[in-house]
């Protein structure tokens, strides 16, 4: 059973509030697929969900693993970095899950650069009461640099218009994964 106390727990019961409104929903870095199932889950009949991985063999599972709702899912091979490129419309929960594919080739990682980018990017589309999700993984050094790269980005934005907040295991050591949560409150 999964526990309360997780990281995974925590950012699903961000999802599920935003999803009761979402129509448009990216799944940016879509993996094995797990988190895009549980966004069609749990989304309403008339949301869609675009689906982003730079990694075919990614792309592949997750088609396999949300193989009932491929109607509502449109499942695209490219990096997060062009979301605006295929999504027109304001973005209303957009979820990062970093790093690698467990259990895949460990060098396609996301890296900093390209995720600072696609945040601000998502930010710019972002609806108002919109939110990204951004799971890191600071327990390789790319992790580690993306964490405090997007702290910096996350830290100094207004609060008129963002709210963001930072959820770590307080008594874990430091290489255990954390949350970032924003909205667009404004
Ligand atoms: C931790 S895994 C995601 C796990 C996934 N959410 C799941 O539920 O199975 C990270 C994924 O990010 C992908 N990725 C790396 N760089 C990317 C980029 N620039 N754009 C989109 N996906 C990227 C990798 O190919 C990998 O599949």
């Amino acid at each position: 059973m999964q526990t309360a106390v997780n990281m995974l727990t925590i950012a699903q019961g961000a999802w599920v509030k935003s999803l009761e409104t979402a129509k448009v929903i990216v799944d940016a870095t879509s993996g094995a697929g797990k988190d895009t199932l549980y966004l069609a889950q749990h989304m309403k009949p008339e949301a869609h969900i675009y689906a982003f991985d730079v990694q075919p063999t990614a792309m592949l599972k997750t088609k396999k693993t949300t193989e009932a709702y491929k109607d509502k899912i449109t499942y695209v091979l490219d990096s997060h970095e062009n979301i605006e490129q295929v999504v027109e419309d304001k973005l209303d929960l957009v979820v990062f899950n970093l790093g690698y594919l467990p259990g895949g080739d460990h060098s396609i990682t996301t890296v900093p650069k390209v995720t600072i980018k696609a945040v601000e990017n998502a930010m710019k589309q972002l609806a108002v009461n919109g939110v990204i999700s951004i799971m890191v993984y600071p327990g390789h050094p790319t992790g580690k640099e993306e964490g405090v790269r997007l702290l910096i980005l996350l830290e100094e934005l207004p609060k008129e218009e963002y709210s963001v907040v930072k959820c770590q295991l307080t008594n874990h050591d430091s290489t255990a994964p954390y949350l970032y949560l924003i909205e667009k409150v404004k």
